[in-house]
């Protein structure tokens, strides 16, 4: 793979990340749980609103080095099924950002060729949002330089059981046989059905857990934890967690890496 140049002036671990991209060696689709936007406002003595804010330029910057690096796939967990029980104003401004970035990204997705997709519980969102989410989804559809995935109302157990619904519909229906449901089947009836697995899961803010987050997919995924919180997570924290998982060794069960 030959990547586009890096800017002059790049910093030490993205031109480290970028060689190792240059190489192949960097993971094909990384997700993240963008923790800690709250916590970050707070020790500045601003909103939690604020720290969103400062989350959604974190989301531009990692989208667009992730694009430079040539990953092929990000996931960001931006809304969980389980944040619609937070209070009304925080849910209200975390779908007016949505909104906002949806229409200030577009330009950069055409540019960049990146097509958008949305997991989750989409017919929670309310009527707008879903709108201006349909018109970008639909405006990015065409691109395959990278897919960005917006993890919107989305809980991994809630994923599992759509999918487990959706199948036992066509065995009720007929139209599908017990014995033909394996890995492959019940992976395609996930939102996440045209992805490849995750390779790396990076979760910010020093929590470690998955939070409902790509249970499924997760399976062989390497996990990266870093105390930096979502605000301040930009290239150089996102180089750093790429050029950790070269580190890893995959065996995927097996007893040679892979
Ligand atoms: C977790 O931080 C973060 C979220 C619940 C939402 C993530 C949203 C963004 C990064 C901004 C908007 C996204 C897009 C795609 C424009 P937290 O609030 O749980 O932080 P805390 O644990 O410190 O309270």
């Amino acid at each position: 793979m030959t990547l586009d140049p890096l800017p002059i002036g790049a910093s030490q671990p993205l031109r480290e990340a970028w060689q190792l991209g240059n190489s192949g060696r960097l993971p094909r689709h990384v997700a993240i749980i963008m923790d800690g936007n709250g916590r970050w406002a707070q020790r500045r003595g601003e909103s939690r609103s604020a720290g969103h804010q400062a989350g959604a330029d974190s989301v531009r910057a990692v989208t667009r080095t992730a694009r430079r690096l040539g990953l092929q796939a990000l996931t960001l967990y931006a809304f969980s099924e389980q944040n619609w029980s937070r209070p009304q104003d925080e849910v209200q401004s975390l779908l007016r950002l949505l909104v906002q970035y949806l229409a200030s990204e577009l330009s950069e997705m055409r540019r960049s060729d990146i097509r958008l997709r949305a997991l989750g519980n989409l017919a929670r969102l309310p009527a707008p949002v879903r709108m201006a989410l349909d018109a970008t989804l639909q405006a990015t559809q065409g691109h395959c330089s990278m897919t960005l995935s917006l993890a919107l109302s989305y809980g991994g157990r809630e994923e599992i059981l759509h999918a487990a619904r959706h199948l036992a519909q066509q065995v009720a229906d007929g139209t599908l046989d017990v014995a033909e449901i394996d890995e492959a089947r019940l992976q395609r009836a996930l939102w996440t059905a045209d992805l490849p697995s995750p390779d790396l899961i990076i979760r910010t803010s020093g929590e470690q857990r998955l939070s409902n987050f790509l249970l499924w997919q997760s399976a062989y995924a390497e996990l990266y934890f870093t105390p930096v919180d979502w605000p301040d997570f930009r290239d150089d924290a996102f180089a750093q967690a790429l050029v950790d998982f070269t580190t890893r060794q995959r065996r995927f069960g097996g007893i040679e890496p892979k």
